[in-house]
């Protein structure tokens, strides 16, 4: 989480330029920003403000933060600057020894002025700059720093901008006369599609017109220019209030999009992807979140086609599994960052297995350590709330159980995402009916079972009432307790599931005011399809609408959610 820009140009640019460049990012953490131009350094707790200024800078490094160690104040707002001001830095990840750093540093006479573990850094390049060159002062960050970053650095009486990195992600954006580093691609996508990914321990030094990155030695390293394209929708609100409705409203695009690509420039590595599926002896999915969910989907569409498949949590991978070279490990993953699922293939490929990537986020972390990728396309997502993307992360889950035998007829899916949104007046007035509640539940049997904990998941994040996602059939061993008069069960009902009818049954044998998505049977939100695995993303979609309208109701920052971030690139 948190996203850091530096900006080194031959050029003066405004500074209120470079803030919205820094609100390309602020969907890595929103509880405060700040930067630094040379000059002035400026910070402030909240979401990020363009200055009313028509100040201008020719070097800027600039900081959106989420909070780790230490609380959400101005003091430890970034940048953050070294007792003598002679090194501002703007840091995302974790310095692990940062207390010990910090003791020898308070009795070299340093002065801190934040509880955070990042501020250690500017201190410790002020040290080493008493004897040494910066160069050599990175290559020793290198080897004494424990934990994660990615650091931009800026040194008084220094023109170039410094950038470190190690499993957090640093990208170079190679522009006219400007250079941009930056946690990702999205800080400068709209001015250069040039750009080259730092791997770990690797540093740079960052001019106007010139750059050298160099390894944990100090060696020079040669890097490739990568250029990049990204299939993208119009990144600002157009009509819409918030970032949450315009993203659902796009998924019978994107749908489109993901399905067309897999007959076009997809199609050579969704066989390969295939192949290495079937040529595995075990298939194992890892992710997190709303992305964990789209794989447990697979999971069960897979088993549905007899194909044996599972899926582990990413912060608990190591815990579960043994993985060798004959398993296939297939991490999902919306921003391709998630420092869990990073750390899970880790585990995985030092394990000899193979990895085999779904993303959404081009050119990710995820994407560049996998064997074989393929993308979702769909597009930039800014809502904290994962909506489109999960709704492309099934698709692709059902093209690829399609290719094992699962009956799904794809083509018919974004009319039938079209019909949902036709629902969208019932759904707002569920909303009304539900928003004071404290608690609901929502059940799911078999292929609806991921559905209803991504539809809690959803609830949660978005709305900030506690639901609860549960398989229909474990209600009655324990959980059944809870239900009262008036308590809100959301049942997913699919045609044929006489059980998910019983269950039901009892919850409003007990008074529970049942809310049923249905597919033919008649029920509060009616689904048109007989397709169970399609039933499970339409019904997904009524939840987001059903969390959005909520959340309206609740006057909640839709988009940008307290405590969260969108791209959690911490354990
Ligand atoms: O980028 P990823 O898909 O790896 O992110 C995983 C989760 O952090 C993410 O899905 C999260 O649960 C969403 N905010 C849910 O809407």
């Amino acid at each position: 989480m948190c996203g850091i820009i530096g900006i080194n140009s031959n050029e003066e640019f405004y500074i209120k330029d470079a803030v919205k460049r820094l609100k390309r990012l602020e969907y890595r953490g929103y509880d405060s920003f700040g930067y630094y131009d040379g000059t002035i350094l400026f910070n402030q707790v909240g979401h990020i403000k363009i200055p009313n200024t028509d100040d201008k800078s020719s070097r800027i490094i600039l900081h959106t933060r989420w909070a780790t160690h230490g609380g959400v104040t101005k003091f430890n707002a970034h940048p953050h600057q070294s007792t003598k001001k002679k090194v501002t830095i703007a840091h995302n990840g974790i310095i692990k020894n940062y207390e010990e750093l910090r003791e020898k540093l308070i009795k070299k006479g340093h002065e801190f002025t934040s509880e955070t573990d990042s501020e250690t850094t500017a201190h410790y390049f002020e040290e080493k700059l008493k004897t040494k060159t910066i160069k050599e002062a990175c290559i020793d960050f290198l080897n004494d720093i424990e934990g994660e970053f990615a650091l931009v650095i800026m040194v008084e009486g220094n023109e170039n901008i410094y950038a470190l990195r190690r499993d957090s992600p640093l990208v170079l954006g190679v522009g006219t006369n400007t250079n941009y580093v930056a946690s990702d691609i999205y800080a400068f996508s709209d001015i250069t599609n040039m750009a080259i990914f730092f791997e770990n321990n690797e540093f740079a030094e960052i001019g106007t017109d010139h750059f050298q990155f160099y390894d944990k030695k100090g060696q020079k390293i040669q890097k490739e220019v990568q250029t990049f394209k990204w299939e993208q929708e119009e990144s600002t609100l157009q009509n819409y209030d918030h970032f949450m409705m315009k993203e659902i409203m796009e998924e019978p695009i994107v749908v489109k999009r993901l399905l067309f690509s897999l007959k076009t420039e997809q199609k050579i590595n969704f066989e390969k992807f295939i192949d290495l599926m079937r040529k595995a002896k075990k298939v194992t999915f890892v992710a997190a979140g709303t992305s964990y969910h789209a794989s447990l989907l697979g999971v069960y569409y897979l088993h549905k086609c007899g194909i044996e498949a599972q899926t582990i949590i990413a912060s608990e991978f190591e815990h579960f599994i043994g993985v060798d070279k004959d398993t296939l490990v297939i991490p999902i993953s919306q921003s391709g960052e998630t420092m869990d699922v990073i750390e899970a293939l880790k585990y995985a490929t030092k394990h000899g297995a193979k990895i085999a990537s779904i993303v959404n986020v081009p050119y990710s972390t995820i994407q560049r350590i996998s064997e074989i990728s393929l993308n979702i396309f769909a597009g930039q997502e800014i809502c904290v709330a994962a909506t489109k993307s999960f709704v492309n992360q099934v698709t692709l889950m059902l093209a690829i159980a399609k290719e094992f035998g699962y009956n799904v007829n794809l083509e018919n899916l974004p009319q039938r995402i079209e019909e949902v949104f036709t629902m969208k007046e019932t759904i707002k007035e569920i909303a009304k009916t539900l928003f004071k509640q404290k608690h609901l539940y929502v059940l799911g049997r078999g292929l609806s079972y991921p559905v209803a904990r991504e539809i809690a998941l959803k609830i949660k994040e978005i709305s900030y009432i506690h639901a609860e996602g549960m398989m229909g059939g474990e209600l009655k061993h324990g959980t059944i307790a809870l239900i009262e008069k008036g308590t809100p069960v959301i049942g997913l009902l699919n045609e044929n599931d006489y059980d998910m009818r019983s269950n039901l049954k009892e919850v409003a044998a007990r008074g529970a005011n049942v809310i049923s998505i249905s597919n033919k049977l008649k029920g509060d939100i009616m689904i048109s399809t007989s397709n169970d695995g399609k039933f499970g993303i339409l019904a997904s979609i009524v939840g987001q609408l059903l969390t959005y309208y909520l959340a309206r109701e609740l006057k909640l920052p839709i988009d940008k959610p307290r405590n969260l971030a969108k791209s959690v690139t911490v354990k």
